[in-house]
């Protein structure tokens, strides 16, 4: 057990950056202390320098100026997709250890610079897997290694989406459009990705992908519906109206449906004409059909991996509810996790199934199933080098290659792409 004590910087102080990372980390004052900010939304780097208690003259609404020197032990990169590369090399070049959302990139050779970046700068990096570290997924890892079904075969995996959540996120929100964020596979995906690869333990050889984006399009759009769900003559039956989902529901339960309270399309605190507003002024209030999206509502995956494991990942949009389903098929039994179902399904072929409850494996209500807590444990022992990282660059790197050339194998409608 060590008793040294790290600063930390955090450079986008959203979602992720602030309320997860930084409110854990703020909770364990004998083990970090949070220095410095950067984001640039003025009101975010206000409410989180409130919160953490940081001097002025650390808050940074410019990332060139934040970046002019090194300003903690620990960076915690938690902007938008398309910056983590970015930031990344930044922080690398000043000598920062570093925790990092993903998707780091959807490029490769991107991936392949950060890595010789790392190598040569010797700085510590843990990429934000969180499910590596949820009670459930490493129970699934421990009867994986210890060969209760013997030898895997295979993996089947179900990334359910939700309908609300894909209307929320990838028709509506941030990640609506691949050039500005990631394609689906990574955006949504990149979790299970890294776990397939985690579970099949082996490098992957080749993949085929097909999917698009079927449904949320002009062409699908109700005859005479609005361009906003406010103003529309089905926004009290459509499954996708954002009156029913940010309105009404907020009315109802006090919560908008399927939004964290980063995420709804107004700041809190949340009132009836903030709500209002953001409907027929913001992004959230637009028609689902009527959107800028571009990325998939369905997608299926074909991983060949060199040891002979072979798997498939389905993501789909049009499900009741959001949550993964895992299957696993060894020689001697098999393994099913589902988080809809809230059980994970251990059998032995030839015994009694062993059922258990996902919720009695997680020790907070935290999302990610205990996860987040889980990483940022893991960030403390990878600083003061008690243990070895779970999700290391060199790891995460693995699972972005293939849905990289899923992404690419997608396009060519299906095409075999070697990764290895
Ligand atoms: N690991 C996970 O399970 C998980 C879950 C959700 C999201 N994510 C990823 O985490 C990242 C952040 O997601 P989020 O939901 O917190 O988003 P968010 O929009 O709530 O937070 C991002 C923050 O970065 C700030 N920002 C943007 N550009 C900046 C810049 N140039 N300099 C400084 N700050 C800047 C924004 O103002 C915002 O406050 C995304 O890449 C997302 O894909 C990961």
């Amino acid at each position: 057990m060590s008793n040294k004590k790290f600063t930390v910087a955090i450079i986008g102080v959203g979602g992720r950056g602030g309320y997860a990372y930084g409110t854990l980390i703020s909770q364990i004052p004998e083990k970090f202390k949070i220095v410095s900010l950067c984001d640039i939304r003025l009101d975010k780097l206000a409410f989180f320098a409130k919160k953490f208690a940081i001097e002025e003259e650390n808050l940074f609404v410019n990332e060139q100026d934040f970046f002019a020197k090194k300003r903690a032990d620990v960076l915690i990169i938690a902007t938008q997709d398309k910056d983590h590369i970015r930031h990344a090399t930044q922080a690398f070049k000043l000598g920062y250890n570093v925790l990092l959302e993903k998707p780091i990139t959807d490029n490769e050779q991107e991936m392949k610079d950060l890595l010789s970046l790392q190598k040569q700068t010797g700085c510590k990096t843990l990429v934000c897997h969180v499910l590596r570290y949820a009670p459930a997924f490493v129970k699934v890892a421990e009867q994986l290694d210890q060969g209760t079904i013997g030898k895997l075969i295979a993996i089947n995996a179900i990334e359910q989406v939700g309908y609300a959540h894909q209307a929320q996120a990838y028709v509506r929100g941030y990640w609506r459009k691949a050039e500005n964020s990631s394609p689906m596979i990574l955006a949504k995906c990149s979790h299970d990705l890294d776990l397939i690869q985690y579970y099949a333990n082996s490098k992957c050889e080749s993949v085929s992908s097909i999917g698009d984006l079927t449904h949320f399009k002009a062409e699908n759009a109700p005859t005479d519906s609005a361009e906003r769900c406010i103003d529309c003559k089905y926004a009290n039956e459509c499954p996708y109206s954002a009156k029913i989902c940010y309105l009404d529901n907020w009315i109802k339960d006090g919560r908008p449906i399927d939004a964290y309270p980063y995420n709804v399309p107004c700041l809190a605190p949340i009132t009836e004409e903030k709500i209002i507003s953001a409907l027929k002024n913001g992004l959230h209030g637009r028609c689902v059909y009527r959107c800028d999206n571009d990325v998939v509502d369905h997608q299926i995956t074909q991983m060949y991996f060199k040891n002979g494991v072979k798997a498939t990942l389905t993501m789909i949009a049009f499900t009741m509810r959001c949550g993964r389903r895992m299957e696993f098929f060894g020689t001697n039994g098999q393994i099913i996790l589902d988080e809809v179902q809230d059980i994970i399904r251990i059998g032995v072929f030839g015994k009694d199934e062993i059922t258990i409850k996902i919720s009695d494996l997680a020790q907070t209500q935290q999302i990610h199933g205990g996860g987040d807590w889980g990483l940022i444990n893991s960030l403390y022992d990878m600083l003061t080098g008690i243990a070895p990282e779970k999700t290391a660059l060199v790891h995460s790197a693995e699972s972005h290659f293939i849905g990289i050339a899923a992404e690419k194998s997608r396009l060519q409608k299906g095409k075999l792409i070697r990764v290895h």
